[in-house]
């Protein structure tokens, strides 16, 4: 079997502050093969973007790496330094956050910001970045002309569109993706998947793909893994996560989200007061499906599983 692209062991970070210790990701293990896309579900707090920005070495005070290893096409990611760093962040791994507004430069011309990209990363000249740029927009459906535009002059699915091309632009073999499409309408945050799913199938980089959704991922995923407070609980295959989820937390927050196509409803079930207990170390149902192991009466509040 080849090296997978990204392989992630026993991952623990911690939010050290002098009140108290948080435990954010706990011993958290899974791996990534090229041109895969895998989904990372669990409620808002659980540790998923804490998780993403390890990988990208992008976590910041009071954040510290409790423990395990991040490999990337083996190569030792806590290892590396400021100069392959840079390389690495784009080049092999571009993060695509929730908010498209926090990620472009408000003052910046669409086309500048993404010929930046060529230009620093690969010594392109103005000239060739911005045809290059031009390019982007058309694999995104973005008329050209756009290149001219200021991010707010956008709508707000164009914006993301514009985010998800930049990320793509060095062609990284993996894509992060934070709730992408969290800040977008309904309707639009269908129109982001699919283009998703296109450029995902066009240019065969591989997705970790992070939302509180678990409806909007498992069209898109291979494989997924619900998390719950810092630990994985499941993962499996996506397809028998949807037909035969085993752990009560991911049927709960199945049951949270109406299917994609449906019509919206509130937030069923999950919430403040609903607990499991702690959760123990995965073990396997199938070689392809893992579960906490779990009593059916698992949930410490009532009113969900
Ligand atoms: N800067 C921070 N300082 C202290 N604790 C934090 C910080 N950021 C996140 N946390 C803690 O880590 C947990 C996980 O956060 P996060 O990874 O952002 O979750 P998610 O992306 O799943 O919503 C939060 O519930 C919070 O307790
Ligand atoms: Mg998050």
């Amino acid at each position: 079997m080849s090296t997978p692209l990204l392989e992630v062991e026993d991952l623990s970070v911690e939010y050290v502050t002098e009140a108290r210790t948080v435990r954010a990701v706990d011993r958290v293990t899974f791996s990534i093969a090229e041109r895969e896309v895998f989904g990372l579900a669990g409620e808002s707090g659980c540790g998923k973007s804490t998780i993403a920005n390890a990988i990208l070495r992008l976590l910041r005070d009071p954040a510290v790496i409790a423990g395990g290893s991040i490999r990337f096409a083996g190569t030792d990611v806590l290892a590396l330094n400021a100069d392959e760093l840079r390389d690495f962040r784009w080049r092999q791994v571009a993060m695509v956050f929730q908010s498209a507004m926090n990620s472009l430069n408000p003052v910046m011309t669409i086309g500048d910001q993404i010929a930046d990209i060529f230009t620093t990363h690969e010594g392109a000249s103005k000239k060739s970045a911005l045809a290059r740029a031009g390019e982007l927009l058309d694999l995104v459906g973005i008329p050209q002309e756009r290149l001219r535009a200021y991010p707010h002059q956008l709508s707000g699915g164009m914006r993301q569109r514009v985010v998800i091309a930049m990320a793509t632009a060095l062609r990284p073999p993996l894509l992060i993706m934070d709730e992408p499409t969290t800040a977008l309408d309904v309707v639009v945050q269908q129109e982001i998947m699919a283009q998703i799913k296109e450029l995902q199938q066009q240019l065969g980089f591989a997705i970790l793909f992070i939302t509180h959704d678990i409806s909007l991922m498992v069209e898109l995923s291979d494989r997924m893994a619900v998390m719950y407070a810092g630990r994985f609980v499941e993962t499996a295959p996506a397809k028998e996560i949807l037909d035969a989820p085993e752990h009560p937390y991911t049927r709960a927050l199945m049951n949270a989200f109406p299917p994609m196509s449906g019509p919206r409803t509130r937030l069923r079930g999950l919430g403040e007061g609903v607990r499991f207990r702690d959760i123990p170390d995965l073990e396997p149902v199938t070689p392809t499906h893992w579960v906490a192991p779990h009593t059916e009466d698992e949930l410490i509040s009532e009113g969900i599983a």
